[in-house]
């Protein structure tokens, strides 16, 4: 994948190459690709100055980091007990049906990933799907329509890089 080295270096420079901002580096480098690709993995080691299988420790140990592509938006959908027997299965095939993969894929064009979980700890809400960390609770087949095509519309907002204070 071709990353570009100067955006990089700024996500870099803004934490003044400091090792102990390996993290949020790390977030500022998925948030720009919504991933973290091997190439700016390597470009992070070494510009901190951090052994590579240092940086991979910490981008898998993290649950938040994905080092395998993903989409633009972020759709999860609970299969949990709760969600599952107020009918979070239908609502799951409308996705499947709507965006045309199956959980834990990427659509083609990038634009959405879909996710299954098993509870997101607010079961009142059932059954419920997310979308950028956004929670539509009591969610249907009909609004499941809705919501997908708000996102599509939607272009994720990107992190201005800003100078960290000292
Ligand atoms: S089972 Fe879906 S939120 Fe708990």
């Amino acid at each position: 994948m071709k990353i570009n080295t100067r955006e990089l270096s700024t996500i870099v420079d803004k934490y003044h190459n400091e090792k102990s901002a390996l993290i949020a580096v790390l977030q500022d480098v998925q948030e720009e690709y919504h991933w973290l690709p091997p190439e700016a993995i390597q470009f992070v080691s070494d510009k901190l100055n951090i052994p590579l299988i240092d940086v991979y420790g910490v981008a898998t140990f993290y649950r938040a980091f994905s080092l395998t592509p993903r989409g633009e938006h972020i759709v999860t959908v609970c299969l949990g007990t709760a969600c599952h027997v107020r009918g979070a299965p239908l609502v799951k095939d409308r996705l499947v049906n709507l965006l045309k993969i199956e959980p834990g894929c990427t659509t083609s064009d990038g634009k959405f990933t879909l996710e299954s979980v098993n509870c997101l700890g607010a079961c009142a809400l059932a059954p419920i799907v997310v979308v950028d960390g956004n929670y539509h609770g009591q969610t249907t087949v009909k609004k499941v329509d809705q919501i997908i095509e708000k996102y599509k519309k939607k272009k994720t907002k990107k992190k201005t890089t800003r100078k960290r204070k000292k």
